[in-house]
């Protein structure tokens, strides 16, 4: 694994609404270089940004017409490779989305398959070999060409499935991965890795990585598929980093992805955290970590510390981390956040809490999860120093209230959630054992139950994390010697006779003695 990832702390950065250079309304790549020393100085070393390949923007770009070319709006490949640069002068990273599980129904491929002679693009995607037959479980275009059968589709109905072919083969027209036609698919996604490789990205976001083989219960055709994909990687780009969209670490990285998302869905209690009707990290406390503590331990321990298991404040899918929580809330939210294992990933605007925009129009395929994309707020400028259009031309509506959150107004104040948050990265990056790869051990995580502690360690130091997002002050028993408070926020815990105090709404990280 790429030795960058040990201290990497990524930023998403959704381009169509960070910074807007040309005055068009919409954010583009000389928006997002303007901005890379105000991400550096926050702390964060690495940036994911979503698809910015040719597209009709069905599903903000995650329907690509083309895979090797720059969308006209953000510029040309030319800014890519200038952005690349840029980043890395100033030693940072930076990872493009790849989506391989489907394309725009305008993409060639697409169009080529569509034809009802055969060519070399027949089977790139998943087609029944009869109008008249859907595939089981998925929804499918047809009626759409001459083309005598119906095409899978992977995500909305302009989404096409590429074919990677199916685990289990229960029908004529079902291919294995190991057929031409699924091989070929493989192959060319490989080419659109190396495009970018060797014009100087450091690797991927996988869009839906985990469901590219089809009828693959337990993933296994799914891991055999990206097991070959880390292979390539190993020999011609090692230093490459590659992150999925898969939520399911324990199969992800035995798969050979070096990290995994916990995601809002799936199986690792993500939501209990943030996103639910009692989100632990929640003044009121009535949450639970429980489960999220005993699902992540699991998957902890079946990946074998193959890779990492990556924790997002937020992300271009989810309702914004202020919705359910207020400032004193995410300050200790984010001291989770930048205290576990793994590569954290900060959302935009998550780090001056901006706000979820409620009952927006649909922009782009974006439907309930366009209030969790607006523009960045950078200023008290105009359109909030997003953009110099007139605001009609924005790309979505903009936070429009008197006291909404702006970069400029918390870098003055110092009791700010961006302060915090700039606090706990110079933190995490001055001990090793608070970083990815330092191990965690949970020390408390109760059902209904607060304060949750946990331990992180690396080689000789041992941190002990102590967060009670709750208004109460709890108390739980702990024969840890407690040395020195290296964070502390709404005050300090104290030892009290084989038990530790932990005040209302605090987050500390307390070094303990090492065992003789
Ligand atoms: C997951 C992406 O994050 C989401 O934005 C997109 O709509 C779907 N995959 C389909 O590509």
């Amino acid at each position: 694994m790429a030795k960058w990832l040990d201290d990497a702390i990524f930023y998403e950065i959704y381009p169509q609404s960070f910074k807007d250079s040309n005055a068009d309304g919409i954010g583009d790549f000389q928006g997002i270089i303007s901005k890379l020393d105000y991400i550096k100085d926050l702390g964060c070393n690495a940036l994911w940004i979503n698809p910015c390949f040719l597209s009709p923007f069905g599903d903000a770009g995650y329907d690509v017409a083309d895979y090797y070319t720059i969308a006209p709006r953000y510029g040309t490949n030319e800014d890519a490779r200038e952005l690349f640069e840029e980043v890395h002068k100033r030693e940072m990273h930076i990872l493009l989305d790849l989506v391989p599980g489907h394309t725009s129904v305008e993409h060639k491929w697409f169009k080529e398959s569509m034809k009802p002679e055969k060519n070399e693009y027949t089977d790139r995607y998943i087609w029944t070999d009869s109008i008249w037959e859907a595939p089981e479980d998925m929804g499918s275009l047809r009626g759409i060409s001459d083309r005598d059968g119906s095409c899978a589709l992977n995500f909305f109905s302009s989404q096409p499935a590429l074919n990677y072919g199916y685990y289990k083969i229960t029908r004529p027209w079902q291919m294995s991965p190991e057929d031409e036609g699924p091989k070929a698919t493989l192959e060319e996604m490989k080419n659109v890795m190396r495009f970018w490789l060797t014009m100087g990205c450091d690797g991927f976001r996988v869009d839906m990585a985990g469901s590219l083989v089809k009828q693959d219960e337990d993933g296994k055709g799914t891991i055999a598929l990206w097991k070959k994909v880390r292979s390539f990687l190993d020999e011609e780009f090692p230093e490459a980093a590659m992150v999925s969209e898969w939520g399911e670490p324990d199969k992800s990285l035995q798969g050979g992805f070096h990290m995994d998302f916990l995601l809002h869905f799936g199986p690792s209690h993500y939501n209990d955290l943030f996103r639910c009707e009692h989100p632990y990290f929640n003044k009121e406390g009535k949450g639970d970590i429980s489960e999220f503590a005993a699902k992540y331990k699991e998957n902890y321990e079946k990946s074998e510390k193959k890779g990492l298991i990556c924790i997002p404040s937020g992300n271009h899918d989810m309702g914004r981390l202020s919705y359910l929580l207020d400032e004193e809330d995410m300050k200790i939210a984010f001291a989770f956040l930048l205290s576990m294992p793994g590569a954290p990933f900060i959302y935009y605007g998550d780090e001056i809490g901006m706000r979820y925009l409620e009952n927006l129009t649909s922009v782009e395929g974006g439907y309930n999860r366009t209030g969790s994309r607006s523009p960045m707020q950078w200023d008290d400028g105009v359109n909030a120093g997003f953009s110099c259009a007139a605001k009609e031309k924005l790309y979505i509506r903009q936070d429009e209230s008197a006291d909404r959150p702006t970069v400029q107004k918390q870098q003055v104040d110092e009791d700010s959630l961006y302060h915090e948050i700039k606090k706990l990265i110079k933190i995490r990056q001055s001990h090793k054992a608070l970083q990815s790869k330092g191990e965690i051990d949970f020390v408390y995580a109760r059902k209904e139950t607060y304060p949750f502690a946990y331990m992180r360690s690396a080689a000789e130091e041992k941190i002990l994390v102590i967060l009670n997002p709750s208004n109460r002050e709890e108390e739980f028993q702990c024969d840890l010697e407690l040395k020195e408070h290296i964070y502390s926020y709404g005050g300090e815990v104290k030892e009290k006779g084989g038990s530790i105090v932990v005040p209302a709404c605090s987050a500390n990280f307390v070094l303990l003695r090492s065992e003789k």
